[in-house]
């Protein structure tokens, strides 16, 4: 069996190159851009006009990156995909199948082609038929318990010739919450020869490890944990060399969300890359003392430097106490879904 790999998911407004580099400096073995809109790109006058130089971005020391379109009309989809291989930058072209959000699937799009499988291959044939770029598929089980059409549609990619197919084991119906049916993607992956990535509901380390063994799956993609975590991809190493793994500590967690910040500076006007800082802020800082208080200052922050001097002033209080590891008392308890409710709320307002 080959090496298993553990990709990051792609999540819509998080795993820009940014974000996505702090992953693989930790380790993932892979990412997909997140999802490119093919009927606005596909027409767009000039493919890098400035609506798309961020989600276009590419880092350097990115592996293995997909780019990954969503839609529903074969033509604009391959033309979609002709435009991004001409840009000679990405490893694959992703298919979104997945997408759950109300006016995504309302216009036929995302998760809805689960329950038009004619038009989802129709799709699927026109983008490998349009690029010499290796295709991926990215799709839930099927749309409702009724119609589990992830067997079918992963058969057709194999069928097609796709380089491989990530599965995310719940309906459409299942939005991002509930059980993630494992059996079920088992049994996909135990049916076919392309590579299927187990996605869905892992929310640490070994979580993944357990997620792979159970699914049979050739690697695990990861999305909301590794917001949270993006050294999840480290300790996964770690823990597959046999070794234990910790919590982080505060000198890497300001570290790394200085880092991110400035990434972010490169790519957006400053005062929205800062406002956006919040939340990694938020998800990265808990559990440290008086991160809340760190959260409430953070309000009133809007350039960089301030945001450097906010964290690095935090962080010298900490080294003063000798404070610098997770309390897991102080931690909140919201859950991934939460997080997966709040900003698919947010995706279905603007898109
Ligand atoms: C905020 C957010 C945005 C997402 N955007 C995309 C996207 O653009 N394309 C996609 O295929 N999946 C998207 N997803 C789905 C994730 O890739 C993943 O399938 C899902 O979150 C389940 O995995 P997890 O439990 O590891 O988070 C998104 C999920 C979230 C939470």
């Amino acid at each position: 069996m080959q090496t298993p790999e553990f990709l990051l998911a792609p999540m819509d407004g998080m795993t820009r190159a940014s974000f996505r580099s702090i992953c693989f400096d930790y380790g993932a073995d892979g990412a997909t851009t997140e999802m490119i809109q093919s009927l606005a790109f596909g027409r767009a006058k000039r493919p890098m006009s400035p609506a798309f130089q961020e989600v276009l971005a590419r880092y350097p020391g990115e592996r293995n990156l997909a780019a990954q379109l969503i839609g529903s009309d074969p033509a604009a989809m391959a033309e979609s995909a002709r435009r991004l291989e001409a840009l000679g930058r990405f490893d694959a072209v992703d298919i979104n199948m997945g997408c759950p959000a109300r006016k995504v699937v309302g216009s036929g799009n995302g998760a809805a082609l689960l329950k038009s499988p004619e038009r989802a291959v129709a799709v699927m044939a026109a983008v490998k038929a349009a690029t010499s770029l290796p295709v991926r598929l990215k799709l839930r089980l099927g749309w409702d318990a009724a119609h589990i059409t992830a067997p079918f549609l992963v058969r057709q990619a194999e069928a097609l010739g796709f380089q491989s197919v990530t599965l995310h084991g719940r309906t459409r119906e299942q939005m991002y919450l509930g059980p993630v049916d494992t059996p079920a993607i088992r049994a996909v992956c135990d049916a076919v020869r392309i590579p299927v990535y187990a996605n869905g509901g892992v929310t640490c380390a070994s979580d993944a490890l357990a997620f792979l063994r159970d699914t049979h799956a050739a690697g695990v993609a990861i999305g909301r944990a590794a917001l949270k975590a993006p050294w999840i991809f480290e300790d996964i190493a770690t823990l597959r060399r046999g070794e234990s793994v910790g919590s982080r500590r505060a000198p890497e967690r300001v570290a790394l969300l200085i880092r991110l910040a400035t990434l972010t500076c490169g790519h957006r006007p400053e005062g929205v890359a800062i406002r956006e800082m919040r939340r990694f802020c938020g998800w990265m800082l808990a559990g440290l003392t008086g991160y809340d208080a760190v959260l409430t200052r953070l309000n009133a922050v809007v350039t960089l430097d301030g945001f450097r001097a906010l964290l690095e002033g935090y962080l010298d209080d900490l080294e003063k106490r000798g404070d610098l590891e997770i309390h897991p008392e102080l931690l909140p308890k919201p859950t991934l879904d939460t997080v997966a409710h709040r900003q698919a709320r947010r995706m279905a307002k603007w898109m």
